[in-house]
Formats: structure tokens, sequence, C-alpha cells
């Protein structure tokens, strides 16, 4: 048995600068994931030709895949290190950063695109200041069904990793984004400004920059049905194109 856990990490020191591999071994114990290993790193860094380095960066939060924080390439796979079981995976075990958004340093990237996109969408709810406007309306239970799926979306970027179609020569929204629509618009008091997040989706960088690749909701950790949001969201732009050429 492995008394030993290899991890070659992709790391950089400053945003720009080239990236290159480091080796790492840390003594195995069982149930260890890939954030507890790179905590062993960070209490003695030391590579695996014995040379002492600087601590690995990387971000982290709850610890339980729910924050999004976490999420890395890990044996080329996107997803949270949180969750990447160690007796789970084959060795030595790569660990890079999102290639999707800029590096901040080693594996930490910053993902500030993700929430600029919602921002572009209006992925929430207006409210008329903060005091209290009693319970809102209510939703059947099936329509409750599917906006708690959507709603667990984390931001956490794999979508928009695994999307051939989202990258630095483009501004494709990204299926998160247009899966936010789809939660917000079917609200009760969400659909007030449901037209506006759809002219958002319909224009440049929206819904006709999806090539229905179907990558993203192959590597969604929350198993959110983000194809079908966005055929959703395409049925109901294709009705908003058809209301304003009857004019109503
Ligand atoms: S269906 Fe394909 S092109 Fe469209 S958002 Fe998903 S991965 Fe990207
Ligand atoms: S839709 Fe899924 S993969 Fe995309 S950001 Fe949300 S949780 Fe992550
Ligand atoms: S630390 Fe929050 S998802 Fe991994």
């Amino acid at each position: 048995m492995a008394t030993t856990i290899t991890l070659k990490i992709k790391r950089s020191e400053v945003p720009g600068s080239g990236s290159y591999w480091e080796e790492f071994e840390i003594p195995y114990r069982p149930n260890l994931n890939v954030i507890s290993c790179l905590m062993e790193i960070q209490k003695r860094p030391v590579n695996s030709k014995g040379e002492k380095t600087t601590p690995v960066v990387w971000d982290d939060s709850c610890l339980e895949e729910v924050c999004g924080s976490c999420t890395m390439v890990i044996n080329g796979r996107v997803r949270q290190a949180c969750s990447a079981l160690v007796d789970r995976l084959s060795q030595p075990i790569t660990i890079e950063p999102m290639s999707k958004f800029p590096t901040v340093r080693d594996l930490r990237v910053d993902r500030g695109v993700m929430f600029e996109n919602l921002k572009r969408v209006k992925a929430w709810i207006p409210i008329d200041g903060t005091h209290n406007l009693g319970s809102g309306p209510r939703m059947n239970p099936a329509d409750q069904q599917i906006a708690y799926e959507l709603s667990r979306c984390m931001t956490c970027g794999c979508c928009l990793e695994a999307c051939p179609q989202f990258n630095d020569k483009s501004d494709f929204v990204g299926a998160a984004a247009i899966s936010q629509v789809r939660l917000f618009n079917m609200h009760p008091t969400g659909k007030l400004n449901a037209n506006e997040r759809l002219d958002a989706i319909m224009g440049q960088g929206g819904l006709e920059d999806c090539g229905n690749a179907q990558m993203c909701v192959e590597v969604c950790p929350k198993n959110i049905p983000l194809t079908t949001s966005i055929a959703t969201m395409e049925w109901e732009a294709t009705k908003r194109v058809f209301k304003k050429l009857l004019g109503s």
C-alpha cells in the first residue's frame, strides 16, 4: 500500500507570469481530500526534491461543496477540491487552476466575470426598500421544485471552464447566468422584470452564442439542468420576438 501521496501542482507567482509545475510528496492517510493535502504542503512547504519552497495558494471556504471557491482542475477534470477524495484519484494527482479565469496566484483564480455576468442579466429581484414586505406570492410545488434545483448554483465556474464558447475572445455570459434568468423569471415577483432579463440574454453574448455542446451540464457538480434552462430560455426568447413583431 502507498505510504505517500504525490501531487503535481501548476504554480505561478503573480498574474501574467509564466507557470511551472512543482511536485510534492506528503504522507498517506486514509480519507484525505485535496484541500487536506494542500494544507499539509502549507504546513511544510518542501517539494519532492527536498527543496524549501513557498506555500501553495488556493481559495476555500465552506469545505462542503457549497461555496464553489475551491474549484480547480484535478486530474484533468474541473471540480471542487474539498470533495475530491484522494483515495479515489489516480496518482500523481495533477492540480491546476481553472484556465478560463485570470490566475491570481497558484490555484487561486478571479471569478469576477461570473458575478459581472449575473449583473448583466439582472439576476436578482428588485425590492422596494428593506422593510418587511410580508410573505411573498405563493408558487406551485412543481415550480418550487424546479426553482430549488436552479437555486443550487454556487457560481463555481465549472460550466464555464468546460464550455467551448466561453473564452477570452467571446463575451458569452455562459450557462450559469442563463439558468439564473430562468430562475428569476419564474419567480412570481421576479416575473415583473422578466422581459429585461430576457432582453439581456437575447443580445450580444447571450443565447445565440451557445453552440449546444452540452459540456456544461456534464460537469455541473450540482446537477443543474443547464441545457434544459438554455432550451427553455430560447423558447421564451422566440415568444418574445413574435410578441414584439405583433406589437404586444
Ligand atoms: S451547451 Fe455547450 S456552448 Fe452552450 S453553454 Fe453549455 S457548454 Fe457552453
Ligand atoms: S451552473 Fe453548476 S457548474 Fe455552473 S456555476 Fe452553477 S453550480 Fe457551478
Ligand atoms: S470550499 Fe466551498 S466548495 Fe469547496
